[in-house]
Parts: C-alpha cells; structure tokens; sequence
C-alpha cells in the first residue's frame, strides 16, 4: 500500500483546511500511516470560482461519478453538507466499497445509523468525528477510550457560533445581528445560520453523541430544543447580576433505560467550568459510572480544527484497511442488537 487515493467532495471552509493540512503535514502523516494519502479529484459545484487556495484544476470536477464511481478513489471525504443528495453520493459510494469520512452532522443525524449498516455490509469504515465539536476527538473518545465504561450523562456546549454569539454579548456588550456576521465571516456558522441560532445544530450533535455513548437509536423528533434568538441583550445582563451566565447547553443523560436529550439556554454560575468556555470554542462534560467525571475542551467550529478531526479520521480509515478490519466504525455488538430490536 504505497497510496490512498481520496475523493474529496467540497472545497469550502472545511475542505480547504483538508487540502491544506494534508499539504502543511505530508511528511509527519506520511511517517505515521507509511503510505502517502493523495487526493485524485475533488467535487465543486462552480469550477471557475476564485478560490483562496493553491488547487490543481485537473482535480476539479461537477461530476460526483468521477469520485464515487471511480474505481481508482478508495475514501471519499465528505465536506460539503447536504442531506439528500448528499446521502445519495454516499449510498452509492459505500456500495461500491468505498470508505467515508464525514464532517456531516446533518446527514448522519437524519441517515446516519442506516448508512453504518450498510457500511458494515460492505466491510466499509465511516467515520464522523468532525461532525460533532469541530477539533475535539470525542466520538472517538466515547467510542475507544471510554469504551469499557458505561456512560450515563453529556453535557456540553457543541454549537460554535452560538456561543461566540453569546460570548460577545455578554463580556462586549455587542448587539446579537453584527456578531452573528462575524461568526458567518470567520467560517463557524452554517451556511443557513438558522440551525444554530436555533439550536438545530447543536441537538443534532447530542443525537450523535447519544446514540454513540447509550447505544440507542434516538431522532430529532426526541429532542426538545430551544435555541438564543430570543435572548436580549436585558436577559444577559440580569442574569449576569444575578451571577449567572446564560450558555446554550446540550444535555443527554439515561436513567433506568430512559433516554432524554435536550438543547436550551441555561443559566450557570459564572464559576462553573461551561461557563468559562468563550468564543466559538466547544466542551463536553462526560459522566461515565465507572469513570466519573470528564471534561473535553477544544475549537468547536473554523476551518484547521475541524480539518485535524477529518484527516485523523481518515488517518483512522488508513489504518483499518491496512490491519483488515473496516467496516467497524462506532458499531458494539450491543448497538447491533438494539438496532435490530428497532426494526424488528
Ligand atoms: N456551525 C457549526 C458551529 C459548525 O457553529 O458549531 C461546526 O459544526
């Protein structure tokens, strides 16, 4: 195995940093893996757009086939969003042994648990890290180093742009539209900024997340969101005098079997450890029974810290083809079990 060769699909804020760092670190990914990752072809939708990057145009093309039905493309890397046609590409993709590495919390949220069953089939990896906390390695966290544990709660603030947005009114005062700008500008938010303003984003990732750490089949239609529109400037400032901080907080948590996931704002003590994390920065609060108390921290959103999950993850993909065993990704035998409960 002397190359990978990868079909990347998307070129924006997310696909640039995977050009780039696979560019920046080529000889250290190089070291690790022994073999050299190449990208063969990447999927855009305008090939004449300017772009801010340095890109072989041989690369380019609007044909998803060249990727997904090429027979030279062992990974497809998905970085453009979507659900629809998007699970599409990648329906296809898997069914012609293809591994995926997705920074796609939409899709996976919605088709996710169908597309790992049809990856196991085909003895294909998916990974997802990216999808969940831009740059902390926490799916692989709950998947690998916590594994032998039995987790119990998540909390955590997932959502970026939500929180610069709340970081900025609270500690500059500034008003919630110009921020939100910002947030737009510095590539943290989505392309349509109403699912994080109104949590969407964030309850999708506490569906990944929960399913992942209970082992359980949870939708959309489970979790009760509320997101920050409606937060004013007058909410911010009361709940700072009384010594509170307002966050949009993500809960999962399982008692007796019982699952319940929740995204609202919530008021935390200004000393609490979440109410410390500023900016587009995300954490996550695990508590496991055996375990106890963990607590990951890390850029939750921006172009590199999102790009370091995806290359690892893709890293990851390298490495299991390489020892024989994809087509594993996130799957225990007790997940398989209860998502064939769930069908049955
Ligand atoms: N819009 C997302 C956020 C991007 O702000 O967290 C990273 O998933």
């Amino acid at each position: 195995m002397k190359e990978i060769k990868v079909g990347l699909c998307g070129l924006g804020t997310v696909g640039t940093g995977v050009v780039n760092l696979l560019k920046n670190h080529k000889e250290e990914i190089k070291h690790k893996l022994g073999c050299e990752i190449v990208i063969k072809k990447v999927l855009v939708n305008n090939l004449h757009k300017q772009r801010d990057i340095a890109i072989d145009r041989e690369w380019l093309t609007n044909n998803p086939d060249e990727l997904v039905n090429n027979p030279d493309i062992d990974v497809i890397v998905e970085v453009m969003g979507g659900i629809e046609d998007t699970n599409l590409l990648l329906e296809q993709a898997v069914k012609n042994k293809k591994h995926i590495v997705t920074a796609n919390k939409d899709l996976m949220a919605v088709h996710g648990q169908r597309l790992l069953r049809l990856a196991k089939e085909n003895h294909c990896d998916i990974f997802y890290d990216a999808s969940v906390a831009g740059g902390i390695p926490i799916l692989r966290s709950l998947s690998d180093g916590l594994a032998s544990d039995r987790i119990q709660k998540i909390m955590g603030i997932v959502n970026g742009t939500t929180n610069y947005i709340l970081t900025k009114m609270t500690d500059e005062k500034l008003p919630f539209e110009p921020v939100l700008k910002e947030a737009q500008e510095l590539g943290f938010a989505e392309a349509d900024p109403t699912s994080d303003v109104e949590g969407l984003d964030a309850a999708r990732k506490m569906t990944l997340l929960a399913n992942l750490a209970f082992k359980m089949e949870i939708g959309l239609d489970d979790v009760e969101v509320s997101g920050i529109s409606e937060i004013s400037q007058e909410d911010i400032t009361f709940a700072n005098s009384l010594g509170y901080t307002i966050k949009l907080i993500g809960i999962a948590s399982i008692n007796r079997g019982k699952v319940e996931v929740s995204v609202e704002p919530t008021l935390l003590p200004h000393d609490h450890p979440l109410a410390q994390v500023k900016n587009e920065y995300n954490a996550v609060y695990v508590y496991g029974e055996a375990v106890g108390e963990t607590m990951f921290y890390g850029p939750g959103a921006g172009s590199m810290p999102t790009a370091t999950a995806v290359v690892s993850d893709l890293m990851e993909v390298i490495k299991n083809i390489r020892l024989g065993i994809s087509g594993n990704s996130y799957i225990s035998p007790q997940y398989e079990t209860q998502l064939k409960q769930n069908t049955e």
